[in-house]
C-alpha cells in the first residue's frame, strides 16, 4: 500500500430519521494517492459532504473504514485541512487570528505559529490584510483566508467542500487557478467536492462521479490532460461531456423510485437533473 494516502474502504453511512433510516453513503470505496488532486461531483444530496466529513474525521462511518497514511481516521487532525463553501470566519477576529485558528491544537511555539500564519497569508495573496476583519473582505478574499486556515498547519491533505460555490464566475476562475498553483507548489493531496462539472474537470486528476439515493460512486473518470489546462479545449470539453453523461444517467428520475417515499424528507426529494447544467 502507498503510504500517506487516503483509503475509503467499503464505507456506508446511515442517518436515523424519525421516518426511518437514510443511507447517505452505501458501500463507497475510493483510494487517493499522495499528491493526487481528486474532484468529486454529484447532484445535491448524493453524499458528497458526508464523504468529505468522513475523510476529515468530523463524522464516523456506519460500516467500513477510512484511512489516512494507513491509520484509521477517527477524529480531525492537523494533517488534514478542511475548507467549506462559506469561509466560516469569526467576524470578531482579524484575518490573522482566523487563520491562526488552524493551529489551535498545534503545540508549536507561538513565534513559529505567527511565522506560519504570515507565510500562508502570503501563499493565498493576502499580505497586508492580516489585521483586517472579515467584513472588510470581498467574498474571494474571505475564501482565500479560509484556504490559508486550512493549510496553515501544513497538512498533507486538503479537503474542500464546494469552496468556490458562492463566488462569482471571475473570482471563481481566479481562485481555481490559485488553488492549482498551491497544489503544485505544496505537494498536498487535494480532494475537492463540487457540483460544477467544469471545475471538476479543470482541476481533477480524476473525477469521481457520485449518484444519489443512496450515495454511491457511479464512475471515476480520469482526466489525462496536461496542466495548465484550457477550459475551452476540445479535450476538456470531451471529458466534461463524459462526466455529464455519467451524471445524467444517474440523475434522470429512475422508475419507479422517483416517487418520493415516506423515508425521504420533503427537502431532500430528487431534484431535476437540470440543476447540474451550469
Ligand atoms: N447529520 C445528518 N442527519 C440526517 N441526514 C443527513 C445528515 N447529513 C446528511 N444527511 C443526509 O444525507 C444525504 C447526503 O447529504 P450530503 O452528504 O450533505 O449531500 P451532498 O453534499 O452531496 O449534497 C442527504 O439526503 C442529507 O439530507
Ligand atoms: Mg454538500
Amino acid at each position: 500500500m502507498t503510504s500517506n494516502h487516503l483509503q475509503v474502504d467499503h464505507v456506508t453511512r446511515n442517518f436515523k430519521l424519525d421516518t426511518g433510516t437514510l443511507t447517505a453513503l452505501a458501500d463507497v470505496s475510493l483510494d487517493v494517492a499522495k499528491g493526487e488532486f481528486v474532484t468529486i461531483v454529484g447532484a445535491s444530496g448524493c453524499g458528497k459532504s458526508t464523504l468529505l466529513r468522513l475523510l476529515a474525521g468530523l463524522d464516523v462511518t456506519s460500516a467500513g473504514t477510512v484511512r489516512h497514511a494507513g491509520e484509521v481516521v477517527a477524529e480531525p487532525s492537523l494533517d488534514r485541512g478542511i475548507v467549506f463553501q462559506e469561509p466560516r470566519l469569526f467576524p470578531w477576529l482579524t484575518v490573522e487570528q482566523n487563520v491562526a485558528l488552524g493551529l489551535l491544537n498545534s503545540k508549536l511555539p507561538k513565534a513559529r505559529k505567527a511565522e506560519l500564519v504570515n507565510e500562508h497569508l502570503e501563499l493565498v495573496g493576502l499580505v497586508g490584510f492580516g489585521g483586517a476583519y472579515p467584513h472588510q473582505l470581498s467574498g474571494g478574499m474571505a475564501q482565500r483566508a479560509g484556504i490559508a486556515r486550512g493549510l496553515v498547519s501544513r497538512p498533507n491533505v486538503l479537503l474542500l467542500d464546494e469552496p468556490f460555490g458562492a463566488l462569482d464566475a471571475i473570482t471563481k476562475a481566479r481562485l481555481q487557478d490559485e488553488l492549482q498553483e498551491i497544489w503544485a507548489k505544496e505537494n498536498v493531496t487535494m480532494v475537492l467536492v463540487t457540483h460544477d462539472v467544469e471545475e471538476a474537470v479543470y482541476l481533477g486528476d480524476r473525477v469521481v462521479v457520485m449518484s444519489p439515493r443512496p450515495g454511491r460512486i457511479r464512475e471515476i473518470v480520469p482526466v489525462k490532460l496536461a496542466r495548465p489546462r484550457r477550459r475551452t479545449s476540445s479535450e476538456s470539453v470531451a471529458v466534461r461531456d463524459r462526466v455529464l453523461g455519467s451524471l445524467h444517467e444517474t440523475t434522470e428520475p429512475a422508475q419507479p423510485s422517483s416517487i418520493p417515499s415516506p423515508q425521504t424528507p420533503e427537502w431532500d426529494r430528487p431534484k431535476p437533473a437540470v440543476a447540474l447544467a451550469h
